[in-house]
């Protein structure tokens, strides 16, 4: 170790995405390393990621796909280490990939191989694992942070703080990241949970909660005018609510009161269509919704369309007056609603919100005001679309903190 016995170069708090990449980098340029982590398993998230598969990037990577209150922050690391830059490390350790949708990047086989080419990268940079090992206190002084941990004291001149979001507290995330930047005197941008399904009042979606399992593409969109957000991405309606990329991608854009409006036949002109199907058309409106939409859909929309006089599901295609077909058109092209509230961290995919960037360099992710500490990842106010771009930004925020370190 550098300088004085018993202290390392770095310490890295958290041997999740940003912090193995931070680390292997670091270490591999000479630097002795300390990589702490309070899990007994290595890396839970990326395990689970992706189905299993980890969509370890996306090849369309951009500043725009990332949610901050500061959004050029994201922007050098971003172009310093890209996703193919990730994807010939991926090539290198043999792992096979394809792309699902949309530069979604996928591994063949499994996610593991991921968590082991990071694994191998810090063993080449021959770094000190740490783990299970809770951190409970961190202090500064004369230049040296000094970590008070369940397998003793552990110093270092330099400390990068990769303890990731709140998702998932069940696999062992924190607000541990949080809680520290504000002890060295940093802004957190507050923290909410993003990428995650969105619940409705239970009486008011009693009517839809029967359609759970049902999945169709929609346009979804959120706010109002040139600020607002659209996605065209599935749906799925589940018990408490909606899910399904639409709704994961437009929670990370919605605010808490604000309606979402659903297009549920996106590209399509269904008044044209249901027009058009009237003439001389004995079948049943029900049946004739049925071969344009999913059936347990159109059935159960036609059920809360029913009115005092009408089953309108019933109804003979000829017979349906065009004021109905209109109405009916309409209310599928444009269906508001106002969520009651998201399912929270634990079915979160991320975190948004978190330390507010504006207090460090965006070349290195060191914190301006204190010498020595960076900050990488989720734990940061940059928050990715769903599709690959959070783990790009832990692997890209990651190696910006390891080439400077
Ligand atoms: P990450 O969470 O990876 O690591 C943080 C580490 O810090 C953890 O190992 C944790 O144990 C440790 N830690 C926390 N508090 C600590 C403390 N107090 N002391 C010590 N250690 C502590 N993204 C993507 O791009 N593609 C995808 O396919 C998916 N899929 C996906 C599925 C699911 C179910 C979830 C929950 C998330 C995803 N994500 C994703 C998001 C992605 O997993 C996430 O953005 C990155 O893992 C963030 O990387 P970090 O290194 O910042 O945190």
């Amino acid at each position: 170790m550098r300088g004085s016995a018993g202290v390392f170069d770095v310490a890295v708090i958290g041997a999740g995405a940003a912090g193995m990449m931070a680390a292997a980098m670091a270490g591999q340029r000479g630097l002795q390393v300390a990589l702490i982590d309070h899990a007994a398993k290595l890396a839970e998230k990326i395990r689970i990621s992706g189905g299993g598969r980890c969509n370890f990037t996306n090849i369309g990577t951009g500043p725009a796909n990332f949610l901050s209150q500061n959004p050029n922050f994201c922007r050098s690391a971003l172009a310093a280490y890209t996703p193919r830059d990730f994807i010939d490390l991926v090539e290198r350790y043999g792992i096979g990939w394809h792309e699902k949708h949309r530069g979604q990047l996928f591994c063949n086989d499994s996610s593991e191989s991921i968590i082991d080419l990071l694994r191998r990268e810090c063993d080449l940079g021959r770094v000190a694992w740490r783990m299970p090992c809770s951190v409970a206190a961190v202090a500064r002084g004369n230049g040296i942070f000094t970590l008070r941990t369940s397998l003793g004291e552990i110093r270092a001149h330099q400390l990068v703080l990769a303890c990731g979001g709140m998702a998932i507290p069940q696999l062992g995330a924190t607000d541990f990241a949080l809680g520290l930047a504000r002890q060295f005197g940093l802004k957190v941008v507050e923290p909410r949970p993003a990428l995650v399904p969105l619940t409705f009042e239970p009486e008011h979606w009693k009517a839809f909660g029967t359609l759970s399992g049902v999945a169709l593409e929609v346009n979804v969109r959120t706010g109002a005018g040139k600020g607002g957000t659209q996605f065209l991405e599935d749906l799925l309606f589940t018990h408490r609510g909606l899910s399904g990329p639409a709704i994961l991608q437009i929670s990370s854009f919605w605010n808490p009161g604000e309606p979402i409006v659903l297009d549920l036949a996106p590209g399509r002109d269904l008044e044209h269509e249901l027009l058009g199907a009237k003439a001389g058309n004995r079948q049943q409106l029900g049946s004739v919704l049925s071969t344009l939409w999913p059936r347990r859909l159109a059935e159960q929309w036609l059920a809360n369309a029913r009115d005092a006089q009408h089953d309108i599901a019933v109804m003979r295609m000829a017979d349906a007056p065009d004021r109905l077909l209109r109405s009916l058109a309409g209310q599928i092209h444009r269906w508001p609603l106002v969520p009651t509230g998201t399912a929270g961290y634990k079915k979160a995919e991320v975190m948004r919100g978190g330390v507010d960037t504006r207090a460090l360099d965006q070349k290195t992710m060191q914190v301006k005001s204190v010498p020595g500490l960076y900050i990488v990842g989720e734990a940061l106010d940059v928050t990715g679309w769903l599709g690959g771009y959070n783990f790009q930004w832990a692997w890209a925020s990651g190696a910006a903190c390891g080439r400077a370190l």
